[in-house]
């Protein structure tokens, strides 16, 4: 009999316990496996005590439920883990300790769902000799060799819902409505969420800004009768010729400090060119919380079921994706080179320009 272990990495996302659920029903019900859960991503592979074993009961009703059941956390990395030494900070490698960990709890195969940092992490791990399979999660949709990952459309579906609401305040008060959502490095959330929720103009990071152009394309509006305009702003999205402080890097939190966050810089630059009031909602965790939509309960299942058979096929290394309507698998070393990004000239951005939205450029 085999043991697998999961773990979930990185930031939560709706559809993460479909994912184990699945996991743990297929481990146990078709192949009579044993399945540990180790809490809080990364971190739990270092003390025994946040391993603990999976079986249905402890499954049972957590589909529609939103977040991770084992906990996740940014942290924990063992190849640069923070330790405290006479009071001050040192980074190690303490993989050695996890690769121990890992054999001596009778792990077999670790599944690890996380994006492209916890894949990383992953793929370093398969290289000291663990058996790993990954599995894409991300709310940001950045990470290629998948068409799309689970958690990405309940996030959506947030955002067109939050747009929808804040047309009927935005037009009642002949107000520019300015929302800020997520997606790190990329514009998909702000892209898709945009052409769905009827947005004006959409920023993404992709394609860097100005707001002169932001700021015609509202007035233009305005002589045409319409008194309100709505636009929906990446936190990644960049002012064009200046203000990109971020280029790398895990997050965007310098940026959020130098121009306290891209929604509020967008409106208050646009309050100075424009005779109009104009508000700001950042969306935040709200698109990462809450049950997941369908389609992501069905991906997550279906992700989760594909990565048993490749363990039960002896296949690691790989991560499984959504091809088409397909669920294959690819090498773990492909997905994380680099990020998906929007395509500045593709079909969705082309799209979007001709429903008569403005990209900021
Ligand atoms: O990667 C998912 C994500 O929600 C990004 O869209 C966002 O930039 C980041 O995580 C926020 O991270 P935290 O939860 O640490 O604030």
């Amino acid at each position: 009999a085999k043991r697998i272990g999961i773990l979930t990495g990185g930031g939560d996302c709706p559809g993460l316990n479909a994912v184990i659920r699945a996991l743990v029903k297929g481990a146990i019900l078709k192949r009579g496996w044993e399945v540990v859960g180790i809490e809080d991503g990364f971190d739990g592979l270092l003390e025994e005590s946040k391993m603990r074993p999976l079986g249905l009961n402890e499954v049972r009703g957590i589909l529609p439920r939103g977040g991770t059941i084992l906990g996740t956390t940014n942290r924990g990395n063992p190849f640069s883990y923070p330790v405290e030494k006479d009071g001050k900070l040192e980074i190690v490698d303490i993989s050695d300790r996890v690769v121990d960990n890992i054999s001596r709890a009778g792990i077999d195969a670790l599944v690890a769902i996380g994006g492209e940092g916890s894949l990383t992490i992953a793929l370093e791990l398969m290289r000291k000799g663990v058996p790993v399979v990954g599995v894409p999660k991300t709310i940001d949709n950045d990470l290629l060799e998948t068409d799309v990952t689970f958690g990405y459309n309940t996030a959506l579906e947030t955002a067109t819902y939050a747009l929808d609401k804040l047309h009927s305040t935005a037009e009642s008060h002949h107000r520019v409505m300015v929302m800020e959502v997520m997606g790190r490095y990329a514009g998909w959330i702000a892209l898709e969420s945009g052409i769905a929720g009827g947005a004006d103009v959409i920023l993404i990071p992709e394609i860097p800004f100005s707001i002169e152009k932001i700021c015609e394309s509202i007035e233009r509006r305005r002589s045409r009768g319409s008194r309100f305009s709505i636009i929906v702003a990446a936190e990644g999205a960049m002012e064009k010729g200046g203000n990109r402080v971020v280029k790398s890097g895990p997050d965007l939190r310098h940026q959020v400090e130098r121009l306290g966050g891209i929604g509020e810089y967008v409106s208050r630059r646009i309050g100075k060119c424009l005779d109009m009031d104009s508000r700001v909602t950042v969306l935040g965790h709200l698109q990462r919380g809450g049950s997941p939509s369908t389609f992501d309960r069905c991906l997550g299942s279906r992700f989760g079921i594909k990565a048993l058979e490749l363990i039960e096929k002896g296949i690691f290394g790989e991560m499984v994706c959504l091809r088409g309507t397909e669920i294959r698998s690819v090498k773990i070393e492909k997905a994380v080179r680099r990020l998906k990004l929007v395509n500045p000239r593709g079909q969705m951005v082309n799209a979007a320009e001709e429903l008569g939205i403005m990209l900021g450029r």
